[in-house]
């Protein structure tokens, strides 16, 4: 195998009450790339379409990681990187976590899979390194095994599988004003008192029993987030509006997704998500701020091949 074109997925991290821990996988917003072996023993990006990111591989979320992967290897073959973005940077869904996961993912098959799934995390977690000086895996870890993920812990780095509730849906608002991960994670006060950490938990544990018991209504009533939410919802217009405005229609939840400006709503049922999202169109188009709606079903494959 000489080249694969993939689809590289959105994901949502953090979910509200699982911050850094807990993330999920949307099934039809991501990006494409392509992949293919060069004799140059060199990792090259050679092409970005849809966005201004940078071309120096080791600038680039997707080089970076490949480069992590190709080192624990020992192995100098060259690949060539084509990155189709779709998912905007910034936009809080993913964009850097697409881009490193879909990279790591292609280069292992094209290497003969000598590493599974959750062996390629670390190595996406890379590009997350680089992209927003954390190497957070809540992003990188449902875009690789698809479905929701929870980080168990991070050293040694253990991250679960969990299964996801067929009629979920999730309805993405992203307003076009860009939050930067790394600044979005320099405004969270680096302490909480006992009781937020004891709701939190409680809320955390509570989610994934639901996801078990495909409780949805659960599911629903555990999205609170005390800790990150209230700071971090300032940068984002018309939150608390949004957020009325999808549970009158329906959701079962409402939060932001990952570091932002982009917002969720969790639906059961194709017919609910498209109500939430017809008024939050509605709502939005009023206001003079440019903004891309997505409705999504969890993606339970993570990267897909496309060819
Ligand atoms: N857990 C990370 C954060 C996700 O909230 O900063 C970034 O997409």
């Amino acid at each position: 195998m000489e080249e694969i074109k993939i689809f590289a997925p959105a994901t949502v991290a953090n979910l509200s009450c699982g911050f850094d821990v807990l993330g999920c996988c949307l099934d039809n917003v991501g990006d494409e790339m392509l992949i293919r072996k060069n004799d140059l023993q060199e990792i090259r990006i050679t092409k970005i379409t849809g966005q201004e990111l940078p071309l120096e591989t080791d600038k680039n979320v997707a080089g970076v990681a490949v480069k992590a992967l190709l080192n624990k290897l020992k192995r100098h073959q060259g690949f060539d990187i084509e990155i189709y973005k779709k998912i905007k940077s910034g936009s809080g869904i993913g964009s850097s976590a697409a881009s490193s996961a879909g990279a790591v993912f292609a280069v292992n098959k094209l290497l003969g899979t000598p590493f599974t799934a959750q062996e390629l995390i670390p190595f996406a977690m890379e590009g997350e390194r680089l992209a927003s000086g954390n190497a957070h895996a809540d992003n990188v870890a449902p875009a690789l095994l698809g479905g929701f993920s929870l980080v168990k812990s991070y050293e040694p780095l253990e991250i679960l599988k969990l299964p996801a509730p067929a009629e979920l849906r999730m309805v993405i608002l992203h307003p076009r004003i860009e939050v930067n991960t790394r600044d979005s994670r320099g405004i969270i006060r680096q302490n909480i008192s006992l009781q937020k950490a004891i709701n939190q938990w409680g809320n955390l544990a509570a989610f994934i029993s639901g996801l078990y018991t495909e409780d949805y209504n659960l599911l629903g009533r555990s999205l609170k987030d005390e800790i990150v939410e209230p700071v971090r919802s300032i940068l984002i217009p018309y939150f608390d509006e949004l957020r009325k405005i999808s549970i009158q229609k329906g959701a079962l939840g409402f939060g932001i997704s990952g570091s932002g400006p982009s917002v969720f709503a969790m639906c059961r049922g194709q017919e609910k998500a498209e109500a939430v999202k017809k008024a939050i169109h509605e709502f939005y188009q009023e206001k003079e701020i440019e903004f891309d709606l997505h409705l999504s079903k969890i993606g339970n494959e993570g990267v897909k091949i496309l060819k």
